[in-house]
């Protein structure tokens, strides 16, 4: 009779702890989440407190350079004003010459990244949906993206957004960084799958 009576408490608290953190994650994505474009204001505070890898560290300074140029738009997620998050989006689509021949006026999304700290939070989902709605506003009626073959999380989530597999073949993506010191990085290589969401 105890043990019933334990059970059933300790189920009443598991329950009200999932209410209280469902709540809590929602306050926090739908208040106090900003996607804001990269600026030089903002450039130390991302590459101090979003750089994972310090072989790509030169990454954030070029996508400024690339967003001054008007190739791109690179989306910084702030959650309770701490960087969490970026994408950016290259208007040409992109740079890998297989995809560059075979699929023409796709704009590229490029790097989703978010602090693993704050996964799941929805903020990812955010970020690509901020990209769909710059690429409607610019005028174009589709919108790509290379996935690692073997990121299977990652394409699941594009499947929520209704992404599909590209009528080309998976190829070998190779790109090179900058470290902290100014020294080139890589090659870096993946093997990636390339998708593409159209808009009505
Ligand atoms: C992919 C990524 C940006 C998703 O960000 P996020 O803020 O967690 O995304 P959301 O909260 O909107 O959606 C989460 C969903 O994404 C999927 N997902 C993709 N990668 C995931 C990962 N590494 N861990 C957990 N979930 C992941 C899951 O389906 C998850 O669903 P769930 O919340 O029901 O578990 C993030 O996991 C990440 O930065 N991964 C490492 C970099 C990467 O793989 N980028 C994509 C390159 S194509």
């Amino acid at each position: 009779m105890f043990k019933k009576i334990l059970l059933i408490y300790h189920s009443i608290i598991n329950y009200f702890n999932l209410i209280w953190y469902i709540l809590q994650f929602s306050f926090m994505v739908e208040n106090d989440l900003i996607i804001v474009y990269i600026s030089s204001n903002i450039l130390n505070e991302v590459e101090e407190k979003i750089t994972f890898d310090d072989k790509t560290f030169s990454k954030h300074r070029d996508r400024l350079h690339l967003q001054e140029s008007g190739k791109g738009q690179y989306l910084i997620a702030f959650l309770n004003k701490f960087p969490v998050g970026h994408v950016f989006i290259r208007w040409e689509g992109a740079e890998d010459s297989y995809v560059k021949t075979n699929i023409k006026n796709c704009p590229n999304i490029e790097d989703l990244f978010v602090n693993p700290k704050f996964r799941s939070l929805g903020i990812g989902s955010k970020l690509i949906d901020k990209c769909i709605k710059l690429a409607k506003e610019k005028g174009f009626f589709q919108i790509g993206l290379g996935v690692e073959v073997t990121n299977v999380m990652a394409a699941g989530l594009y499947s929520r957004f209704n992404f599909e597999e590209a009528n080309i073949n998976p190829y070998k993506d190779i790109w090179f960084g900058e470290d902290k010191k100014g020294s080139k990085t890589g090659p870096f290589s993946a093997k990636v799958k390339y998708y593409i969401l159209g808009f009505h």
